[in-house]
């Protein structure tokens, strides 16, 4: 696992829209897997704006999300796809045929989640996963106590997750209590990851899932396990982290950051 700490929350969303750059780059039919939510925004934002200055080629990549709310429609403007064309789809030459996300609405809500789980196998596995951190200390939806070795399936939101996204919603009572999402496992399965926090709220949760014990009850702690896991964070989301002078020595000094170190800051 390695940490970066940028100073703001839009260099450290830069930095992450320039490594999904690279990524896309280096193979031009990328798996990429994809993360909603408010910390997202910028880092798509960010890849539409490269797309319309630098030409940054979607035609190949195919996209997994992690997540979908139960009994929501991709036309609902609450639903998570209705979230992704908003912010990159229908900015970007993705090709609808590429893009995929749980089905919220399917009959049968198991055989969903098998079914999602072999899409992601038949397309070769993940290349690379973005990933937001709940309060919780969830990824996707994987609430305190999922399993570590977790596949795709219906997951119960826990009250803390449903009073930090409620406030998304057109009436914020009507949000689904309920979630379709990649497991723990699944996850840890994707060649590499990136995951994002933004912000003094995260500080705490960051530092328990990066420097403190690996357990279920903050299933961000399973990146631990993980052989190629990135975690930027801007300054106030960093604030709790016991070795940022090591990460920041690190991203100074190692050469493989070299090209990223004159990211642009806000
Ligand atoms: C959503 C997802 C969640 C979010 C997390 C952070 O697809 O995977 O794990 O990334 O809840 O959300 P924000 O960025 O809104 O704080």
């Amino acid at each position: 696992m390695e940490v970066i700490i940028r100073p703001d929350a839009e260099a450290a969303a830069d930095l992450t829209a320039r490594l999904v750059q690279k990524a896309l780059q280096d193979k031009p039919r990328l798996v990429l897997g994809l993360a909603t939510g408010r910390t997202m925004e910028s880092v798509y934002r960010r890849l539409v704006e490269m797309h319309c200055s630098e030409k940054l080629d979607f035609s190949g990549v195919a996209t997994f999300n992690l997540d979908e709310y139960v009994g929501l429609a991709s036309e609902n403007s609450d639903s998570y796809r209705h979230y992704m064309e908003r912010n990159l789809f229908q900015h970007v030459n993705l090709r609808p045929s590429n893009v995929h996300l749980p089905d919220g609405i399917a009959v049968d809500l198991d055989a969903e989640c098998v079914r999602y789980e072999q899409a992601i196998r038949d397309s070769g596995g993940i290349d690379l996963q973005l990933l937001g951190i709940g309060s919780d200390g969830h990824i996707g939806f994987n609430e305190p106590l999922s399993a570590l070795q977790s596949r795709t399936r219906v997951k119960a939101l826990t009250p803390a997750t449903i009073e930090q996204n409620a406030w998304h919603f057109s009436v914020p009572e009507k949000m689904p209590r309920r979630a379709l999402t990649m497991g723990v496992g699944t996850i840890l399965e994707c060649r590499r990851c990136i995951l994002l926090a933004t912000g003094e709220a995260k500080a705490e949760i960051i530092a328990a899932a990066v420097e403190g014990p690996i357990t279920s009850m903050i299933s961000a702690s399973a990146l631990q396990l993980h052989p190629h896991c990135t975690i930027i964070v801007d300054q106030p989301a960093g604030g709790c982290l016991r070795g940022a002078d090591y990460y920041r020595w690190i991203f100074d000094n190692e050469p493989e950051w070299e090209p990223y170190r004159g990211a642009r800051q806000g």
